[in-house]
């Protein structure tokens, strides 16, 4: 894990390398912090220099180098020194002997922590940037004294000066991946990234730390992080030489401040020396932020906090948290998170008595879908004696922290206690809940159902009601599912959350059926009440982000995709390990990023899913599918059939509503392997059971993977009155005026040019397509009008090539059938000459390199130029760019 590759930094090293080679280049400084990541960049850039024409030398100044004359630029001078010269002459000698060395290129200084430079090398160094033929480079420290020669460089505009920033979480995330060699899971990232506050230095040891204690651990190839590490003696060293030595009263503000932060300078200064705060933000160990007019403190770097907490004794600790939560309860608690703090600090100093504050505190924490505090929280609530509501709330929590087991546990254990028809109703929907998604027990819709006819309370049985219509729904029931929820949306008692789930699973079935636009209202209205639903019923979002989410994906809105993706709740549900939220989001990210051929992304992120819903059965097998998706459309056969089996393994009986989901990909995957007719025969066996389920909105896109492999001719469906059967374009045409939304008149286009419009039509759709980012589909249709115009030998074929060259750049690897098929196939040697041709290498050259004769060259060539339909080498880069997956290497 020692030396990993070179990650981000393109804007830095490219301000270096300008600031050398570039005809106004006059060198430049980088200062950072320590760890951040100065000294590779300035190593990375030297290695980036022309070798011709300079003479470069790297210089590493250190502290035991600092206390010798010239002791910095040893590995530059000559071992003897001239005796008897006056310091200035000295100086004059050493520039001298570099001119010669450098023997008429320009010279290049580069020089790591110059602030530790002794002082005659220092003012060489000064001597040389004023030297027309010399260029210097380099790096200091912040916060280091720094020799004035040195200063002077860009005080007298000898070079430029730049701050090196932390790193962005993007990149971290690089790094991460590097560091790990292998992608890392998107929350793990995240908090590494802000752990280390973008410092590689930093989270190069915070990942050795974790993984010393086996903290990082690696599911489907992608690595996740628990949260927790060692403080290994590396890391602490580190953190210790920068907090430095501290008096009492600095200790006690920073320990303060750790615990609490961000913690209000006015409770601050309550509890110690306000002299001290001011010291402590002197010396950078903590500083002020502003937030909503008031002013809190934090650590300068979050590590300080993992590292005082750390060595913070468990006595010591608890007091300081029972000090925080006094200090807190007597300004009063004003803000909604405030409760939740001194519940937190009362809690793990011992001190927390009170369970109704401990429940409304779990509520609260699981509210923001922090799975791992609410159910601290709820347990203590519980421990603390408070009994069935306690139990409930725990119940609820630990069944999405994927451990229904013990779900099962708590709620029986106060069954005793159900009294009256409120509870009933409550514990039989959280038992119901646990039960069927978290152990998959299906006959659990029957019990529930018939001990919630027996309340009596309206309220109560709609509650019930609306649980069992999702349940229905899931399994497939869908009749029944739409009856229930009507009848709890009739129901003027029925809570707010009751009504909202019974919206949601409604919507849901909306969706499917291709009613999108009333989907997309009853959706609007879930969301506009979250304020009234979201302390009930938290997890009700979950049930509205499947039924948003499967309006998106059939309404082909990618854009609507990425803005659920970059919402709040994603946020928060990555943070607090809500996973079937982040898995569920990962999914569609991955579903969009395929549609738009970014097939690099697509696996990743669906990696990502699987990994993440792997504890539970809910979407594993969705997630899954959407894997073999995936792979299927960067024609990985194997990956793509591994993954549906995963699917088929991992779907759980009682999520039996996504079948089509997993269908469709069942007929990707048989198609990538090549078995074509495997795969018109799955889909169209599919696109006949959606029709007889009614679910409109899933088959439009499953008659248009039938046209993608050339079937819009293809009949399905039933005998009609007239005797005869619907093609899959007619069938799609019917679809396309009872489906919403402007995709199923596009698909319904497609399937019409495809089964014999021209080729103009078709490069029409592919516009319609482009225009909505379903570049896939975009390139096929290209592809496809491009083979027409090619067997037309019309001269039109080069504009469509360039089109289709330009949606496959667009894409990362994408291989499917219909970008395949027609595809002009090359020989291994006829590839070879093709390339060099297009990249401009002369016929002769091409010959010499290839060892062939000049004449077989041509020939190659003009066969080449045959096959793809091209009239000489101006179009031949055109042409293979148009050929998918040509770029990594000779396709079969
Ligand atoms: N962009 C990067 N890509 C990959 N690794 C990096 C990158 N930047 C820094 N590193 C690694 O992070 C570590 C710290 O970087 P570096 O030594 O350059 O920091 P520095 O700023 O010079 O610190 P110091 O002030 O202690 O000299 C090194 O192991 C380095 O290889
Ligand atoms: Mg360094």
């Amino acid at each position: 894990m020692s030396r990993w590759s070179f990650v981000g930094r393109t804007d830095e090293l490219n301000r270096l390398l300008s600031a050398v080679t570039g005809t106004e280049g006059r060198g430049i400084f980088f200062s950072g912090s320590a760890g951040i990541g100065k000294s590779r960049l300035l190593r990375e850039g030297v290695a980036a220099l022309p070798r011709d024409g300079y003479a470069i030398w790297s210089i590493a100044a250190s502290a035991t180098t600092a206390a010798l004359p010239f002791g910095g630029l040893v590995q530059v001078l000559p071992a003897e020194q001239p005796q008897g010269l006056s310091p200035a002459g000295i100086l004059r000698w050493a520039v001298d002997v570099l001119q010669q060395q450098a023997a008429g290129r320009r010279i290049v200084l580069a020089i790591d922590d110059a602030h530790l430079l002794d002082p005659p090398s220092a003012a060489l160094v000064h001597l040389v940037a004023r030297a027309e033929n010399a260029i210097v480079i380099g790096t200091l420290r912040n916060g280091e004294q720094i020799p004035l020669p040195i200063r002077a460089l860009w005080t007298d505009d000898l070079v430029d000066h730049a701050e090196l920033s932390p790193m962005a979480p993007a990149d971290t995330a690089g790094l991460l991946a590097a560091i790990l060699e292998g992608p890392v899971d998107a929350a793990s990232a995240d908090r590494l990234g802000r752990l280390s506050a973008g410092n590689p230095l930093l989270l190069r040891e915070l990942v050795h730390a974790a993984a010393g204690s086996g903290e990082l651990t690696r599911t489907y190839g992608i690595w996740k992080w628990t949260g927790r590490f060692e403080l290994a003696p590396s890391l602490t060293d580190l953190i210790d030489t920068r907090i430095g030595q501290l008096t009492p009263g600095v200790r006690a503000v920073v320990e303060l401040v750790a615990f609490g932060e961000p913690l209000g300078l006015h409770l601050l200064n309550q509890a110690v020396d306000p002299a001290d705060v001011e010291t402590a933000e002197e010396r950078g160990l903590i500083t002020m932020v502003q937030h909503d007019r008031r002013l809190n403190v934090r650590l300068a770097h979050p590590l300080y906090g993992e590292v005082m907490r750390r060595q913070c004794p468990v006595s010591r600790t608890r007091r300081l948290q029972a000090r925080l939560a006094e200090l807190l309860e007597q300004v009063g608690k004003r803000r909604r998170d405030d409760l939740l703090r001194v519940a937190v600090w009362r809690l793990d100093s011992g001190t927390a008595q009170d369970p109704a504050m401990l429940l409304d505190a779990a509520g609260q924490a699981f509210a923001r879908y922090d799975v791992p505090l609410a159910t601290r929280l709820a347990r203590a609530a519980l421990d603390a004696g408070g009994g069935f509501d306690a139990a409930e709330l725990l119940a609820t929590i630990l069944m999405f922290a994927d451990r229904p087991d013990e779900a099962i546990t708590v709620l029986d254990a106060v069954s005793a206690d159900i009294e009256g028809d409120r509870r009933l109703s409550r514990w039989l929907t959280v038992r119901g809940m646990v039960s069927y998604w978290g152990l998959s027990r299906e006959s659990t819709v029957e019990e529930i159902s018939a001990r919630g006819a027996a309340l009596q309370d309206s309220a109560d049985q709609a509650r019930v009601l609306a649980f069992e219509a999702i349940m229905r729904l899931h399994r497939l029931d869908t009749a029944i599912a739409l009856r229930l929820g009507q009848t709890v949306l009739d129901r003027p008692a029925a809570s707010v959350a009751a009504r909202e789930l019974a919206r949601s699973t409604i919507a849901y079935l909306q969706a499917a059926q291709g009613q999108l636009r009333r989907s997309a209202t009853a959706i609007n209205q879930v969301q506009a009440e979250a304020a009234r639903w979201r302390a009930d019923m938290p997890y009700l979002q979950l049930a509205l982000e499947l039924a948003r989410g499967t309006r998106l994906a059939l309404a082909g809105d990618l854009a609507g995709i990425d803005a659920i993706v970059a919402d709040e709740f994603a946020d928060l549900a990555g943070a607090g390990d809500f996973r079937l939220g982040t898995g569920y989001l990962a999914i569609l990210q991955a579903y969009a990023a395929r549609l738009r051929g970014r097939s690099d992304e697509a696996l990743r992120t669906s990696l990502g899913a699987c990994a993440v819903l792997a504890t539970s059965r809910v979407y594993a097998g969705l997630a899954q599918a959407e894997r073999a998706q995936a792979a299927a459309l960067r024609g990985d056969a194997a990956q793509a059939a591994e993954a549906m089996a995963e699917a088929d393994r991992t779907q759980a009986p009682g999520m039996a509503v996504l079948y089509p989901w997993l269908e469709q990909a069942r007929g990707a995957v048989l198609a990538a392997g090549g078995d074509s007719a495997g795969a018109v025969k799955q889909l169209t066996s599919l696109a006949e059971r959606l029709r007889t389920d009614g679910f409109a909105g899933h088959e439009v896109h499953v008659l248009h993977d039938l046209v993608r492999l050339d079937q819009a001719d293809a009949q399905v469906g039933p005998t009609c009155s007239d005797g005869s059967r619907r093609t899959v374009a007619q069938r799609l045409a019917e679809l396309s005026e009872r489906v919403d939304g402007m995709l199923p008149p596009l698909l319904a286009r497609h399937a019409r040019a495809a089964a014999g419009g021209s080729a103009d039509e078709l490069l029409a759709v592919a516009d319609g397509f482009a225009a909505l980012e379903l570049t896939v589909y975009a390139a096929e249709a290209t592809a496809t009008a491009l083979r027409r115009l090619r067997e037309q030998r019309s001269p039109a074929a080069a504009a469509a090539r360039e089109r289709l060259a330009a949606l496959l750049g667009r894409c990362d690897l994408v291989r499917t059938p219909a970008l395949q098929a027609g595809m002009p196939s090359l020989s291994e040697r006829e590839w070879q000459v093709a390339r060099l041709a297009a990249a401009g290498v002369s016929s002769r050259a091409i010959a010499e390199r290839l060892f062939l004769s000049a004449r077989t060259v041509e020939n190659h060539l003009q066969r080449i130029y045959s096959k793809l339909g091209v009239t000489g080498r101006a179009e031949l880069h055109a042409a293979l760019r148009a050929i998918p997956g040509h770029e990594d290497g000779a396709p079969e």
